[in-house]
């Protein structure tokens, strides 16, 4: 994908350490290798030593040269215990329970991102995303601002007819099972800062639901409407609008018969679906079906970057989240 080559380029240039707590999974050691040898992020992997080193002879991965961390003999094993008991003793956590906590290695490396020992992490390229994303709403949280944590997918079309050039930003795909109208609207402008950042163009936002402009009437809709006027009231010059149908969304012609007076309608870049399974569903649709360029999911308002991995996932996909984190 084109716009990889770019993120590619911006994380060479930070050069940040990323953590990988899946350590010995094939995929995550070949990625490991890839990485060095792409000069794009200093990668430390956890777990078992032996275990590790193990793992990469059999696949013929060369992974000389980088770090590997094992939790339980950590110098920072205590420390990390009791900054997670103090974050969560509140919440029935207790010491006895944050040290065997701390001895999983999403945990601990969620930890190493929160103390600054390593700027951003990855994983999930067998752990699902409940298990990466707990801990890191638990010790990481969100942004200052920010109400809710998502995510979005970089999606690039193998025609140039949609969205940015065939490129365009879909959320929330992986995290809200049922956001409200006011998660909604936190998600669009989220994935606005997103589409800024990482794609390096202006949003054109679709809240999409089954209906356009008043053609259904459901609470399914209600709540896209709702969520269209808040995140308008929120971001007055974002170019906003919904409720909008996929086809209005993003087709020129139907857009002119459907919301003639939009600005958004017909030529859309970002894409916020009303809720999980239509997000999923859609972006899993676009990829598979129509064959187009998947980059993510990438986490949007965590306060320190944190991306999960599809357990489908391959090495390349594991090397350019890495890259993305990197950036973020
Ligand atoms: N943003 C910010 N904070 C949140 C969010 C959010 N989106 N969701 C939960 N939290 C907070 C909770 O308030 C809680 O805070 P506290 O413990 O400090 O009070 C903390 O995070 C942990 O919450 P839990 O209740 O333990 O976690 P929860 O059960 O809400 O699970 C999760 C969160 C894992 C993200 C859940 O919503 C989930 O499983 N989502 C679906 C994930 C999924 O299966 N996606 C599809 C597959 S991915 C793919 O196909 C690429």
């Amino acid at each position: 994908m084109a716009i990889m080559g770019k993120i590619w380029e911006n994380a060479r240039k930070l050069y940040k350490k990323i953590a990988l707590p899946e350590g010995s999974e094939p995929r995550t050691l070949k990625a490991a290798e890839k990485i060095k040898s792409e000069k794009l992020a200093e990668v430390i992997l956890l777990g078992n030593p032996d275990e590790i080193r193990k793992s990469a002879k059999d696949i013929g991965a060369n992974i000389d040269g980088i770090t590997i961390i094992e939790p339980k003999s950590s110098a920072k094993f205590t420390e990390y215990v009791n900054s997670f008991y103090e974050l969560r003793k509140s919440k029935g956590i207790t010491l006895e329970k944050a040290k065997e906590i701390m001895l999983d290695e999403i945990y601990f490396a969620t930890m190493m991102v929160k103390q600054g020992d390593a700027y951003g992490m990855v994983s999930g390229a067998i752990h699902s995303t409940g298990d990466l994303l707990r801990p890191a709403l638990q010790i990481i949280k969100t942004a200052p601002g920010i109400s809710i944590v998502s995510s979005s997918f970089i999606m690039e079309t193998q025609t140039k007819e949609f969205g940015e050039d065939g490129v365009l930003v879909f959320a929330d795909c992986a995290i809200n099972p049922n956001p409200n109208a006011e998660e909604l609207a936190s998600i669009a402008l989220a994935t606005a800062s997103t589409a800024k950042s990482l794609c390096g163009f202006e949003p054109r936002i679709a809240m999409l639901s089954f209906s356009t402009k008043g053609s259904g009437k459901h609470e399914f809709v209600d709540k896209v409407v709702e969520a269209t006027k808040i995140a308008k009231e929120k971001a007055p010059d974002l170019l906003i609008d919904g409720e909008l149908q996929l086809d209005a969304a993003i087709v020129q012609k139907v857009a002119t018969l459907k919301a003639p007076e939009s600005k958004v309608a017909g030529r859309a870049n970002v894409l916020i679906f009303p809720d999980l399974q239509s997000g999923n569903i859609g972006y899993k649709l676009v990829q598979r079906i129509a064959k187009a360029g998947t980059i993510g999911p990438v986490s949007q308002g965590f306060a320190k970057p944190i991306n999960d991995l599809s357990r489908g996932c391959s090495v390349d996909d594991i090397v350019n989240v890495v890259a993305i984190t990197a950036v973020q």
